[in-house]
């Protein structure tokens, strides 16, 4: 899976999905996390991470800084990482496959006061812009200058904490100087910070090696820089994504479904949103049990930072919108460009309208298989579901922007009752 894969996905759509399928862990925790692997030379051992590309893609650049990263269990799922850093540059040909490499800079600026990271540039969902990963080092004590589409990122003094206000609350800016201040000179505090679980899950993970944070889960974090952190072992939680995707596919299939390990304390506005839609979701020991009440219904949802819904939802809640009765009005306020599975759902037969930061989505009474592509990850896996759904048969192609962030999905599908398989490419 180190190769872009040229394999395509096959869906015969029209089956009921029942049974249980076992959430992997985030695969957005599983970045910052490795990551975090920079900031102490002892192991840190990180088990329930996903097999996927883009955990590949990160082992790869914290090998090339110096750090040993072996999968110590046979399933893969449990990460060591150790040793010194050794080199500082982060190439353009590890970022460009994966903008979430950027979480590199505040670890290894803070570790080595230098560090030189490329740019990742723009993607397909939209611009993306890091500066507020740069200005927040800057406040720190950073010197940073962009030359050759790199970053070169000094800190000669070391970094110092600062009051950081963000203006809106950014994901990866907000994990980039948490990792930064827990070794950083005095107190930083966060404010308008992002808090999506995996933000959370990172904190705890610091905590346990040694780090002082406070506000853990809110808005405003406070981190009092300690001189050095130590290994410790860590779980992943489980991917909120993944478990709202499948929750999609039994809904949009009319099926039930177990999904082990799932939790609803992280599913925010997804739960409330699908409820209204009829989709019933409750939880158990085990996890989360999902099954479609009786039709389903338009309902209007608008993606927004944790808790409100995930733009990472938006696709494919936008696919069982296209088969439920009334219209629903979806709106994306995080990426200027996350449309791109509308014009490729209308080929299915949906009947969907972007007016701007909006689509408006007319339920169909089905959709037909296709041949189709996407773009990006999230869009990828809503066409799968769209497949599932549809009369016919619909092949996915550029399956590779799938196996970037879910693992094993024709076959956990394929295991409740889908009729799904890869065509090797
Ligand atoms: C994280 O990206 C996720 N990636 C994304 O998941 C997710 O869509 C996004 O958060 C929002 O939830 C990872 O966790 C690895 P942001 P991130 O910084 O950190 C703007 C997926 O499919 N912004 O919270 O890059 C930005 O343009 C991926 O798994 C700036 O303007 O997102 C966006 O409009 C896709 N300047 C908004 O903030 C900055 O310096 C939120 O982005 C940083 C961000």
């Amino acid at each position: 899976m180190t190769t872009m894969s040229m394999d395509r996905i096959r869906i015969r759509g029209g089956h009921r999905l029942s049974g249980e399928i076992a959430i992997s862990g985030a695969k957005n925790a599983s970045l910052p996390l490795m990551a975090a692997g920079l900031l102490t030379e002892e192991r840190l051992v990180l088990s329930r991470v996903p097999v996927l590309a883009d955990t590949t893609t990160m082992g790869q650049l914290l090998a090339q800084h110096g750090i040993a990263v072996e999968r110590i269990t046979n399933d893969g799922h449990t990460l060591s990482l150790g040793g010194a850093i050794t080199n500082t540059e982060a190439p353009y040909d590890i970022v460009r496959k994966m903008r979430a490499s950027i979480l590199v800079l505040g670890p290894l600026l803070v570790r080595t006061r230098q560090a030189r990271v490329s740019l990742p540039g723009g993607c397909a969902i939209g611009t993306r812009p890091v500066d507020l990963h740069l200005k927040g080092l800057e406040q720190m004590g950073a010197v940073i200058e962009l030359d050759g589409g790199y970053v070169n990122a000094r800190a000669p003094q070391g970094l110092h904490g600062a009051t950081i206000v963000f203006p809106m609350p950014s994901v990866g800016a907000t994990e980039n100087l948490v990792m930064a201040a827990c070794l950083a000179d005095g107190r930083t505090v966060l404010a308008n910070a992002a808090r999506e679980p995996e933000i959370t899950d990172l904190c705890d993970c610091l905590v346990a090696m040694g780090a002082q944070i406070s506000g853990i889960g809110t808005d405003r974090l406070t981190i009092d820089g300690v001189h050095a952190l130590h290994g410790a072992h860590h779980e992943v939680i489980a991917d909120r994504i993944e478990t709202g995707t499948y929750a999609c596919a039994a809904a949009i299939t009319g099926g039930a479904l177990h999904l082990a390990g799932g939790r609803m304390d992280h599913l925010g506005a997804v739960t409330r949103t699908l409820a209204e839609a009829g989709v019933e979701i409750t939880e158990t020991p085990t996890g989360l049990d999902v099954r479609r009440m009786n039709g389903l219904h338009g309902v209007d949802a608008i993606t927004e930072p944790y808790p409100g819904f995930p733009t990472d939802m938006q696709a494919q809640y936008m696919v069982l919108m296209s088969v439920a009765e009334g219209a629903s009005l979806v709106t994306e306020t995080i990426f200027e460009n996350r449309f791109m599975h509308v014009p490729e759902l209308n080929r299915m037969g949906a009947n969907i309208n972007v007016h701007g930061k909006s689509a408006i989505v007319r339920g169909v009474p089905y959709l037909s298989g296709a041949p189709v592509m996407a773009t990006d990850l999230r869009a990828s896996v809503s066409l799968v579901l769209a497949g599932l759904a549809a009369r016919g048969e619909t092949i996915v192609n550029e399956v590779y922007h799938l196996d970037r962030g879910f693992e094993a999905v024709e076959q956990k599908l394929a295991a409740c009752g889908a009729d799904i398989e890869r065509i090797p490419g």
